[in-house]
């Protein structure tokens, strides 16, 4: 069984990569399109490269019934080999290829490929989906024309969509219509899309700079256009920016956003027709957070940016995802720190960056799956779509930013264009052009050493250690970094590590920076850019002892060791004026407290001390501080990042721990967070800005300490006034922060409130998402929540179909909730291996995501960690498990 599994799915490498022997120039493109069977004829332009050998022309190809193939109007002879079509040296040197083949939407659950939605027909290709709609040189470095004609019946699907301008339109018999679409730019067949559905359009005409008029469309179905508006506001700021900051401007008539209720991501960047999960594009106040409008505005950039980043300049082949990826996630990052305005909301914007990178990628680096921002090998591409080429890719593109400045780094762009408009290119392409263009920069110097960034897998410890010496007033601080092994990789080299930093006096004020040799002290901040193992600085006129704030803006993905005390830590949370380390400093002053009383015997009470307790409400009560920045120190590190942070983790004690902690502050700061709720109350209209935001987020948690307290003494009073507040709320974000507050408690009357919210809400599928989310989420008691997960298995509205229903449910559990899933009893693992096998035989992607929740086994106590282990050999044991799957399972066995 093993040998065929592996027959089915090789392991590619990066270093076999070779140029195509063939090239298709144009495709004409023809679709019947039926949810049961629809024709494709492609008609294709070949042209065999005659620099290299003469060899078989091989298309890929996946679930296809093929009627006919012709080589210029004649039969050839064809063969199928390891799932392509193969066709013997075909005697010219340009040829053109014809190919009908039939597929079945409606059969096609993998939601790759073409695939029915709701009443309509979607399309998505990226990595390898077009092979699933018809034969084709299926890689991202073969560049294509694409005209497409689409027919369908019209009363069905009223609505025809591809790539880039639409040529023609018009009736034809029986009941059908047809669009026929061209688009000018060359891409890989991975940025291909059609739409056939009932929709209607959200349409918006704009000039850019250039006095181009541009068509802007967002198309949902009847019924959804009154939450369109936002996802609108976002595509045209973001045209804007990309104009202003990079000078890169819109290079289609026509750009269109389209909405699909099953998707198995977030949103995919298909030239000119940008298609996303319903999730990322509808939003109003009634419906939708202000986290939902947040993520809304990321994604709509994050996709318009890679018009550029992705589509202009694409990917040589799949291990330099991260050069799409990486790149464009830093770009919708700044972004939405210039759209969020005052340094202190960027400070926001950054700490919850990274808080992602540290909960995601962290764990990834440190588990079985860890792999470089450029993979070296894979069995299935769809499981690389990860956190590492993602947030650590996009880390990686702001160090270069970090080292060549901000006008430097646009250069970077700049130059990066002029190279490679129009081409497939990789990751050292890109460093390059980064480099070229400024040659006097720690990247041009140093930049094979940076490219290890790429290479090396895991995360880096930085140890950091400060020595006055009052005598000579100097303060040296010696760095010293390793990398602990990952698999494949045992030994890793010194990597380059920009170090941002600023050193405080202990009455909080900043020390002028003046290292030995230079001429005068320059600013109050610097970064120090590492290049070797141990590496020491001395700062001259030093004439106290200093607090460091190191890494300041986490200048670096790593785990930074500084040796600072809990006094060090108040000082630094008390008056950095970075707004990153500040918020870390509290947040380390939590996770000392959680590590100690992880180690102090079970029985020993946790009990806070009044010196953290007081800085947190010195904090809460600082009238200079905005409430999002509060609202982030006030909450406690989440349990999956302390867990990912300390061996050997006990995930019940862990959460008790935790949970106490919280219990005390909510106690302890009791009529502290009554001042915090009434004075954070937004009495303007809505707008999911980051001033009402953070006013929202701080009244909402403060709401929640207010009610859990209460539920723990018995007191009425604030679970009642939380569900009149879940009543009479005018936004979604209030009436369901009050809803969490009660089911996050425990409280009586989160049940009636939960009955309400679902008859309220029952026609709006994303609201459902959240009613099976906020239960599935709720931090585990005496089992209830395992208990009432799976009750809800059963309800009507639940489907394992629907990906984003899926998610809601049973990510929840096994991603976000690790108290309700790590059980003495196991079941939570059993819970795990029984859903990984339901949706693997439907949905291979979204299951072998799914299957990645037990990543991290090894690193759990006992009985946990064996129990976890019988579980993945479970699933491991199943025969016929999807080539996605089992690379997961294999690797968190190997
Ligand atoms: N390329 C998409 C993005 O990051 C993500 C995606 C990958 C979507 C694969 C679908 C399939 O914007
Ligand atoms: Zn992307």
């Amino acid at each position: 069984m093993m040998l065929l599994r592996e027959a089915l799915a090789p392991m590619v490498r990066r270093q076999d990569y070779s140029a195509p022997a063939y090239r298709i120039r144009a495709v004409e493109l023809t679709f019947d399109l039926d949810a049961a069977k629809t024709i494709v004829g492609s008609r294709l332009s070949v042209e065999r490269d005659t620099a290299l050998p003469v060899q078989p022309l091989r298309l890929d190809g996946e679930d296809l019934n093929l009627l006919r193939v012709l080589v210029d109007g004649q039969s050839v002879s064809f063969r199928h080999e390891n799932g392509q079509l193969v066709i013997d040296a075909p005697a010219a040197e340009a040829f053109t290829l014809e190919i009908r083949n039939t597929i079945a939407p409606e059969k096609n659950t993998q939601l790759s490929g073409l695939y029915a939605s709701g009443s309509g027909l979607f399309t998505q290709c990226e990595a390898e989906g077009f092979r699933r709609i018809t034969y084709f040189l299926d890689r991202p470095d073969v560049m294509t024309v694409f005209t497409v004609t689409l027919r369908a019946d019209k009363k069905k699907y009223p609505v025809l969509l591809s790539n880039g301008n639409l040529l023609e339109q018009g009736e034809l018999a029986n009941g059908k219509h047809f669009a026929k679409w061209h688009d000018p730019f060359p891409k890989p067949a991975y940025l291909f899309a059609v739409v056939a559905a009932d929709l209607v359009a959200r349409e918006q005409r704009v000039l850019s700079r250039s006095g181009k008029e541009h068509l802007l469309q967002v198309y949902v179905k009847r019924g959804d256009l009154d939450k369109t508006e936002h996802a609108m506001n976002s595509l045209i700021a973001s045209m804007v920016w990309d104009e202003a900051r990079f000078g890169l401007a819109l290079d289609l008539e026509r750009f269109m956003i389209v909405a699909v209720p099953d998707f198995n991501m977030g949103a995919m960047e298909n030239k000119g027709l940008n298609l996303f999960n319903t999730k990322f594009v509808l939003a109003n106040a009634a419906t939708a957070t202000d986290v939902d409008f947040d993520g809304i505005e990321s994604v709509v950039a994050h996709e318009y940016f890679h018009n550029w980043t992705g589509n202009r300049v694409t990917c040589r082949d799949w291990f330099q995802l991260s050069l799409k990826e990486g790149l464009t996630v830093f770009r919708d990052q700044e972004f939405s720190m210039d759209m969020a305005g005052s340094p202190s909301a960027r400070g926001v914007r950054r700490i919850g960056d990274v808080r992602v990178l540290r909960e995601r990628q962290f764990p990834e680096d440190a588990g079985p799956m860890a792999h470089p921002v450029r993979p070296d090998a894979y069995q299935a591409i769809d499981n690389f779509y990860t956190a590492t080429v993602y947030e650590k890719g996009s880390e990686v593109v702001r160090m270069m930013h970090t080292l060549v400045g901000r006008e430097g780094f646009a250069a970077g762009m700049k130059l990066y264009f002029a190279r490679h408009d129009g081409q497939a290119v990789t990751c050292d392409d890109f460093a390059q052009a980064m480099a070229d263009a400024n040659p006097d920069s720690a990247l041009a110097a140093n930049l094979e050493l940076f490219k290890r960034w790429y290479a090396q897998a895991g995360t880096p410890r930085l140890q950091a250690r400060g020595v006055w010496d009052a005598e000579a007033r100097t303060w040296t601080l010696t760095l010293a970094q390793h990398n602990p092994p990952s698999p494949g990789q045992a030994d890793k080299l010194p990597q380059l590590i920009p170090v941002a930093l600023g050193l405080l006096k202990r009455d909080g004020t900043a020390l002028p920076l003046q290292l030995a040799g230079e001429a005068e002290a320059g600013g109050t901040e610097r970064v120090l850019v590492m290049t070797e193992a141990t590496q020491s600085f001395t700062f001259v006129n030093v004439d106290a002892e200093v607090v460091p704030s190191l890494l300041r803006g986490f200048s670096a993905p790593v785990v930074l060791d500084d040796g600072l005390s809990d006094a060090d830590l108040l000082v630094l949370l008390a008056h950095d004026t970075d707004a990153f380390n500040r918020w870390e400093a509290g947040q380390r002053l939590a996770a000392n407290r959680i590590r100690a009383a992880l180690a102090a015997p079970v029985e020993a009470p946790v009990v806070l001390d009044d010196a953290f307790i007081a800085a947190m409400r010195a904090l809460l009560r600082d009238a200079s501080l905005d409430a999002a920045f509060k609202e982030l120190v006030l909450t406690l590190p989440s349990e999956i990042y302390l867990a990912d942070q300390i061996e050997g983790i006990d995930p019940q004690r862990l959460h008790a721990v935790r949970e106490s902690l919280i219990d005390q502050l909510a106690a302890a700061l009791h009529a502290d967070w009554a001042w915090a709720f009434e004075a954070h109350q937004v009495k303007v209209g809505y707008k999911p800005d980051a001033w009402q935001t953070g006013q929202r987020a701080l009244a909402n948690l403060a709401l929640a300490m207010l009610v859990r307290h209460a539920v723990a003494t018995g007191d009425p009073l604030w679970p009642g006034k939380a569900y009149q507040r879940f009543k009479d709320a005018s936004n979604m974000t209030d009436r369901l922060g009050a809803l969490e507050a009660l089911v996050n408690a425990h409280a009586e009357l989160a049940e009636p409130a939960l009955a309400r919210f679902h008859a309220q809400f029952k026609g709006e599928a994303l609201v459902l998402d959240k009613w099976f989310m906020l239960q599935a989420r709720a931090p585990e008691r005496d089992g209830r929540v395992f208990a009432r997960i799976q009750q809800l298995l059963q309800h009507p509205d639940f489907t394992l179909g629907n990906p984003n229903r899926a998610r809601a449910l049973l990510f929840s559990l096994t991603h976000f909730n690790p108290a309700a899933f790590h059980r003495l009893d196991a079941a939570g693992y059993a819970f795990w291996a029984d859903k990984v096998l339901a949706l693997d035989t439907a949905n291979p992607q979204l299951a072998s995501r799914y299957a990645r929740a037990l990543d991290r086994w090894r690193n759990l106590a006992e009985p946990y960690r064996s129990a976890a282990r019988e579980a993945i050999a479970r699933v491991a044991a199943k025969p016929d498990l999807s080539g996605d799957t089992h690379e997961i399972i294999q690797r968190a066995l190997a």
